[in-house]
């Protein structure tokens, strides 16, 4: 639901861009706009309805001036209300005639006639916005002006990247007109709308919206523990290296790309034999571990089965020291379900997950001594890494890959490798 007290109120915030440095003067332009009221179909959280729109759009178009030019914006109301547009912010000298409040400056613009709102935008940049300026239409009637510098002149900051209009609005799954009817038959205030919108769209927590989807249902769960270990090394300080580890496998990288073996099924290459879980259950937060930081060594990956969905729980371990690890997945977003200090406790910490609306991500920190749930839909085939983001991590072994097989339909399959793919 939409906080109280705010109907009909709107902000806009612009990042304005500069849309050209050119460095000399130029005649002020006229600016033509058309706009055609109509009424359009439109649906949100679930809920279709007709409103009143400027072009069939919601929100309407952004007008786009020059400081010192003349805009003219001829509206044609084919809609079964009166219309009136106000320009707000516009400051409309010596010319009230073009500043839109019904009943104020102007008799509205009755169904099928024009009125052509007629102005000159001087001493004034920067971004505004115009709206129906007539009972509650302005609910659906409303876009930005973008007001920018005369040719030549600068805004005083640096050019930005680009520019994005972010108009706040509300959404009533009824009809604002018979909302506000209804609250003044009652002698209430109307009811609140069903939404608050950024450019016209209420956003992924509300129903009918555009949103991605955790997997509810989990086809195969994983559990890979960090650790550090060490490898004996007769050239090094003290006759050890470090190393690091998931399920206590140290990767080793292949002579050739692990994408290439599987396509062309290379044998001898990967085995796809790395464990669900750790061969050795422990206590992996506890106190730290040192006695036997030994690993095992292989080039060994996962092998997932198409369009299944995974969760995998990353565990960081005391196996030497614990450490934060940012790890990233090549292939896919994944959603982060949960997170805990600790062992991850598969009986209780999964009642705790959000599912409903969790990050999704490419990249997660594991915390220090502590695990993170993710899960992903593995809906593109391939050989996929997945690695701590840390090159020194990285370089010692933290990483695997899964090998993530085909699914029946013609484009389900990797595509066949590209002719330049560079040879090993
Ligand atoms: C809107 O939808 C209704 C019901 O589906 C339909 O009768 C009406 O013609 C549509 N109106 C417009 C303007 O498309
Ligand atoms: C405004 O638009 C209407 C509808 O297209 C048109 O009939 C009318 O001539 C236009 N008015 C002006 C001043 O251009
Ligand atoms: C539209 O405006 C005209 C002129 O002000 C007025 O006579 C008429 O009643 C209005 N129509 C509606 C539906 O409000
Ligand atoms: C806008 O500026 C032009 C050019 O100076 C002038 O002819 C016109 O009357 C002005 N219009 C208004 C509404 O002030
Ligand atoms: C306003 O809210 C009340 C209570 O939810 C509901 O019964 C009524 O139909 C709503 N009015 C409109 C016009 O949607
Ligand atoms: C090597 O061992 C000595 C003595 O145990 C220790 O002080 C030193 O920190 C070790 N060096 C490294 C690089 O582990
Ligand atoms: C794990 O180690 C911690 C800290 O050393 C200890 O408090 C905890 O009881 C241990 N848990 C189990 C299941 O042994
Ligand atoms: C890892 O593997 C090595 C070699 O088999 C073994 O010595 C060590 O105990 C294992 N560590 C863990 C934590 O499972
Ligand atoms: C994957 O499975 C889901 C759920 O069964 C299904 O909706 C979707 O179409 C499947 N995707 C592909 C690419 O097969």
């Amino acid at each position: 639901m939409a906080s109280g007290g705010s109907f009909l109120s709107w902000l806009i915030f612009v990042f304005v861009g500069i849309l050209g440095f050119i460095s000399f003067p130029a005649e002020a332009a006229v600016k033509k706009y058309q706009f055609d009221i109509q009424v359009k179909n439109v649906s949100r959280l679930c809920h279709a309805k007709p409103i009143v729109t400027v072009n069939g759009r919601f929100p309407g178009p952004t007008i786009y001036v020059r400081e010192d030019d003349r805009v003219m914006i001829n509206v044609t109301n084919y809609a079964q209300y009166n219309m009136s547009i106000h320009w707000h912010g516009l400051k409309q000298y010596r010319n009230g005639w073009a500043d839109g409040p019904a009943y104020i400056t102007q008799c509205p613009i009755q169904t099928r006639s024009s009125y052509t709102y007629d102005f000159n935008v001087t001493g004034q940049r920067g971004t505004l916005w115009w709206h129906a300026h007539i009972l509650w239409l302005r609910a659906t009637v409303y876009g930005a002006i973008v007001i920018m510098p005369k040719q030549g002149t600068l805004y005083p900051f640096p050019q930005p990247k680009m520019e994005v209009p972010i108009i706040l609005g509300e959404w009533w799954n009824s009809d604002v007109e018979e909302v506000e009817k209804q609250g003044t038959q009652m002698g209430l205030p109307p009811n609140m709308s069903d939404a608050h919108t950024i450019n016209g769209k209420p956003g992924p927590l509300f129903p009918c919206s555009d949103k991605p989807i955790v997997p509810l249902k989990v086809d195969r769960n994983l559990f890979y523990t960090i650790g550090f270990g060490k490898d004996s090394c007769p050239t090094c300080v003290n006759g050890t290296r470090l190393l690091a580890s998931l399920n206590n496998i140290s990767f080793v990288m292949p002579q050739i790309g692990l994408l290439q073996a599987h396509y062309f099924n290379i044998n001898g290459v990967f085995k796809t034999n790395f464990p669900d879980k750790p061969p050795t259950p422990f206590n992996y937060t506890g106190v730290p571990l040192t006695a036997s930081l030994g690993t095992v060594h292989g080039t060994r990956l996962s092998k997932i089965a198409f369009n299944s969905t995974v969760e995998l729980v990353l565990q960081d371990t005391n196996l030497l020291t614990v450490e934060s690890h940012p790890f990233h997945i090549h292939g896919y977003n994944f959603f982060v379900v949960g997170t805990g200090i600790g062992n991850f406790d598969p009986a209780k910490d999964p009642a705790k997950y959000n599912l409903v609306d969790p990050v999704e991500r490419n990249t997660v920190g594991v915390p220090t001594g502590g695990w993170t749930a993710i899960r992903f839909r593995a809906d593109n085939p391939g050989v996929w890494f997945m690695h701590c983001h840390l090159e020194l991590h990285t370089g010692w072994g933290l990483k695997t890959a899964f090998v993530v097989e085909e699914g029946p339909g013609s484009d389900q399959s990797i595509l066949p490798p590209p002719k330049d793919l560079p040879p090993c």
